[in-house]
């Protein structure tokens, strides 16, 4: 790896451990997924971090009902977190777990600093406690939380608290010098009148929780989640050793929209208070929605990834996840628009065209992408509308508007499927004429396929559309993407790349699917899968084995 590769940072939220992963929490971390694979192709440096946010009174209370120790009990569940990643195709770079050592370490390193700095302080603490948010919430005693509806407990305790009222000013001049720092807007103008409107000092440590890390010398005053929780950023990249490793401030915190003000009010000011460099951005996203509620295993309306990926597929999913949602907000879930999309845009779209493409070159010329004659105005339109393509898809993938992004996309590869149905290659004859054309044709199409499949690898990253290791070596190459021109032809400029264009440096066999159906058509959710059956098609979760047997 190059010394001189630009470095990128980001990160997933870490995850409670007293549930597993629903789709909401999946969304996030394909988000993050896509992002890494980008910022890969576009030649970074990247890690990913993602996690579990183990310490509170909740996995107390969870371990004790399990009867097991509070330790074996997140290692279990951590453990299930990481494996449904991994069985998803999700390539972390770092599994950060709040009950690792080094994450211990940073975390009272972080606290030394702000004491040092004279932003802690010692003294007690009443208020209501939502146990279910890990948050004192502002509601009077009896009332349930405002935000889960849960009924919330009267704490009261000596504790730490972080002089949160003195960094009003400071977040306020943050925000104006940096306008990108919260994104989007909507959640920026939330997270500005929330500062505008005063801060209140936060207790940060806790004595009636025994499960969480202890301040050093203060026993037995355990951490506050969320100084516990948001340091693991900082953990997962070398902790007190940051700068050794190169990846700390994070470029991108990416996080659910509920926990907006944790991150853009309360880490930025415990770094302050540290002395520490500041993230450059925290993008909050919408919330995937079950019949316009918030999925919620108390709700019982969530969603499990895992069924779905048995059935469409991991690029099914991601597809959807990313194309049906405007990312930054809200996005309804639904079985039938899930299948939906994968029959018109993946089945249809991309697969129909890829199959009929990889088909006719097979049959016409033995699997190798033919040579090109000179292109008509119609190749030309076509390669202009790639060229396009290119250009803002990247750019949107830059401002993480993946829906836009892949509608461009399919409305590529849409029109090289109109291209194909009105130059009709298979009425054309065995003359030397019509062969030189149908080549070009032929040539045209395949071209069109690794422009489109290059551009969606960072969302469809599992299925074969293509040989994806010939393509990215073509994109690679290519670095910065910006300005690449996939279409030029002049001999002149580039002669070695029109004696042999790109697809054509191996056999058709290797570079593209063999010419079957590449993805089999789905009827409705509904119809495929039974309610009484199917455990996907309930609202409720499904248990492991009706999800292996039914679907
Ligand atoms: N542990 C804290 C985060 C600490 S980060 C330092 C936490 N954990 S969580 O398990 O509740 O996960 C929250 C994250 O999961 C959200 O911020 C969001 O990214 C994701 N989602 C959970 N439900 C979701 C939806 N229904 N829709 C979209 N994302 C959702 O909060």
């Amino acid at each position: 790896m190059p010394a001189n590769k630009p470095k990128f940072y980001l990160t997933t939220p870490i995850y409670y451990t007293n549930g597993l992963p629903h789709i909401g929490h999946t969304y996030s971390t394909i988000v993050c997924d896509t992002i890494r694979r980008y910022k890969r192709m576009r030649g970074f440096d990247v890690i990913m971090t993602t996690g579990t946010d183990e310490h509170g009174v909740n996995v107390e209370r969870s371990a004790k009902k399990a009867g097991v120790s509070e330790a074996e009990f997140v290692a279990k569940m951590a453990a299930e977190w990481k494996a449904l990643w991994d069985e998803l195709g999700i390539q972390g770079d770092e599994f950060i777990r709040t009950t690792d050592l080094k994450h211990a370490h940073t975390v009272q390193w972080l606290f030394k600093l702000c004491r040092e700095n004279g932003f802690v302080y010692p003294g007690h603490y009443t208020g209501q406690y939502c146990i279910y948010d890990n948050a004192y919430v502002d509601v009077k005693a009896g009332e349930n939380c405002p935000d889960c509806g849960r009924p919330t407990e009267t704490i009261t305790e000596p504790n730490y608290f972080f002089k949160l009222s003195a960094f009003q000013k400071p977040l306020l001049d943050w925000y104006a010098k940096h306008p990108d720092f919260i994104q989007p807007e909507s959640r920026r103008n939330e997270v500005l009148s929330f500062v505008e409107g005063g801060l209140r000092d936060l207790s940060i440590t806790r004595t009636t929780i025994r499960w969480g890390i202890p301040v050093p010398g203060e026993e037995p005053h355990v951490f506050y989640v969320w100084f516990d929780a948001l340091t693991a950023y900082l953990s997962a990249v070398g902790g007190p050793n940051y700068e050794k490793l190169g990846f700390w401030p994070a470029d991108i915190h990416l996080v659910g929209k509920e926990i907006i003000r944790f991150h853009a009010v309360y880490w930025p000011a415990f770094l302050m208070a540290a002395g520490l460099p500041l993230p450059k951005q925290i993008w909050a996203h919408g919330w995937l929605l079950m019949d316009s509620a918030k999925m919620s295993k108390s709700v019982g309306n969530v969603v499990r990834p895992r069924p779905i990926v048995h059935v469409l597929g991991m690029d099914a999913l991601r597809y959807y996840l990313l194309r049906e949602t405007v990312f930054g907000q809200d996005g309804n879930f639904s079985y039938d628009a899930l299948v939906q999309r994968y029959n018109s845009d993946l089945a249809n779209g991309l697969g129909n065209f890829a199959s009929r493409t990889a088909a006719m070159i097979e049959r016409n010329c033995s699997g190798k992408v033919p040579q090109p004659g000179a292109l008509q105005p119609q190749e030309e339109a076509l390669a202009k509308q790639a060229q396009a393509a290119v250009g803002e898809v990247l750019e949107l993938y830059d401002k993480l508007g993946f829906s836009r992004a892949l509608e461009l996309i399919w409305s590529l590869i849409a029109a090289a499927d109109k291209y194909l149905a009105s130059e009709q290659p298979w009425t054309l004859s065995s003359s030397e004429a019509d062969n030189q054309r149908r080549g070009t044709i032929l040539w045209t199409a395949a071209e069109v396929l690794r422009v489109a499949t290059a551009l969606a690898h960072p969302v469809l990253p599992a299925r074969r559309w293509a040989n994806r290791r010939h393509f990215f070596r073509a994109l690679k190459k290519r670095k910065p993407l910006r300005g690449w021109k996939p279409w030029k032809t002049k001999r002149k400029s580039n002669p070695r790349r029109l004696r042999r264009p790109r697809l054509q440096a191996r056999p058709l066999r290797v570079a593209l699917l063999p010419p079957q159906r590449l993805l089999p058509r789905r009827k409705l959710a509904s119809r495929i899968l039974p309610k009484s059956k199917c455990a996907w098609a309930r609202s409720r979760p499904p248990s492991a084995s009706s999800a292996r047997t039914n679907c």
